[in-house]
């Protein structure tokens, strides 16, 4: 991760994190505990629980552990064990949080409004998070501000839409090893995440068909060569169905009822609401895990459906999340906002976009770390962009 090794050493040396304490709820993986080292190296204090209760990978949370993180998390917690973590984060009384789903934020703004006195600001990672906290300041509920790293350039642009594209189709084949050529492969969405999966998809052999909501959205997958069709539709010709909507019950009971023998259904958005798993039970007369992280539900009429990751982040749950590249971008979003908002301590309590200049810093950090150059200006050049006398020659 050169990006943040970057700033991890800039970090060092001038410790803009002295005495900040960060509440941070993300996947515990890999990646995040490089963003947790340079932190450490800013001076920060640092708690630490998971975005979801599958994510976490032991091993990376014991190494975190030893290095003076305070890790609530581990894998496979029931719903309780994960708020009970989040909660404890909360508790630590942090002065910047930092949220993948925005459940942090919510658990201070509901449970642990005591803390919130302290917090000064905090980023958000997700989508759906984003959403969440956009709804919050509409309400006027928002107690402080938030920047929406997902809405930097230089994360939804590669991290939804390569990342995800990747790591979910990662997630498929180590579950399944079902042979994408050839087949029907149902994409929920056609939003960042999507885009890239269905991008992925098509490279690899199969037919993808679009559903959406939104008619610019639907417009778009029709016109990069996707079938575009509602999904009471597409739930009869699909053999894989991928979510990835940041919707509720976007496959549910009317859908599961249509599809074909042996269809696998998987989520690659952030909660594991998508595909309902309430419906799904109720049409089931037996179920049985056959794989680590693949259930078969016997219908009552008689077909077999299969269900990847409980139906949570396929990409996180059954794989190994985004490549290292990809949250190397996102994370020096986080950790560049995360100094943003130490040193701006004025901000008003709404969700804020990334300051251009960060996400600007972070593209030029990746360019250098690919070795990869590009042109300037010319003086001739600015002028002429800033003036409209001239023309046509
Ligand atoms: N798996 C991962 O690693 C990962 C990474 C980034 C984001 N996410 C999550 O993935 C989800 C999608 O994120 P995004 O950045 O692509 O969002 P986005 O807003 O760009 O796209 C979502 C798309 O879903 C469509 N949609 C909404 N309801 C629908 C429905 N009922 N049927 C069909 N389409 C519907 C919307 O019109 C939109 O085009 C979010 O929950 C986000 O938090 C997951």
């Amino acid at each position: 991760m050169p990006v943040l090794s970057q700033i991890k050493k800039k970090f060092s040396q001038k410790k803009p994190l002295k005495d900040v304490r960060l509440g941070a709820c993300l996947h515990v993986t890999k990646e995040t505990a490089v963003l947790m080292e340079a932190f450490l190296a800013g001076g920060a204090q640092i708690a630490l629980c998971g975005s979801n209760p599958l994510s976490t990978q032991d091993d990376i949370a014991a190494a975190l552990v030893d290095q003076g993180v305070k890790v609530y998390a581990w894998r496979e917690q029931g719903t309780q064990e994960y708020y009970w973590c989040i909660e404890r984060v909360a508790h630590s009384a942090p002065s910047i949080t930092l949220d993948d789903g925005a459940d942090l934020v919510g658990t201070i703004h509901s449970k642990k409004t005591e803390v919130l006195a302290e917090v000064k600001g905090g980023t958000e990672e997700t989508t759906t998070g984003v959403l969440r906290l956009r709804a919050m300041e509409q309400k006027g509920e928002l107690k402080y501000p938030i920047i929406a790293v997902n809405d930097a350039y230089t994360k939804h642009l590669f991290d939804n839409r390569y990342g995800t594209g990747q790591s979910t189709i990662d997630g498929i084949l180590r579950t399944t090893n079902v042979l994408l050529a050839g087949k029907n492969f149902v994409i929920c969405g056609y939003g960042w995440c999507a885009k890239g999966l269905a991008m992925r998809a098509k490279g690899m052999g199969a037919n993808v068909v679009v559903t959406e909501i939104s008619p610019l959205r639907a417009l778009e997958a029709a016109m990069d060569g996707f079938r575009v069709m509602p999904m009471a539709k597409a739930s009869e010709v699909g053999d894989v169905f991928v979510t990835a909507t940041g919707n509720l019950n976007v496959i549910r009971k009317e859908h599961l009822r249509r599809m074909k023998n042996g269809a696998l259904l998987a989520n690659s958005g952030h909660f594991n609401v998508e595909i309902s798993l309430k419906d799904l039970d109720g049409l089931t007369s037996s179920k049985r895990n056959i794989r680590p992280n693949l259930e078969e539900y016997t219908l009552r009429n008689g077909r077999k459906l299969y269900l990847l990751a409980d139906g949570r982040l396929v990409n996180l749950a059954a794989a190994e999340g985004h490549p290292s590249e990809v949250m190397d971008m996102s994370f020096a979003d986080q950790a560049l906002s995360v100094e943003y908002l130490v040193k701006n301590e004025r901000m008003q309590p709404r969700v804020h976009p990334v300051p251009k200049q960060i996400d600007e810093a972070t593209a030029r950090l990746k360019l250098a770390a690919m070795n990869l150059c590009i042109d300037r200006l010319t003086n001739e050049q600015k002028k002429y962009l800033t003036t409209w006398e001239s023309g046509t020659l």
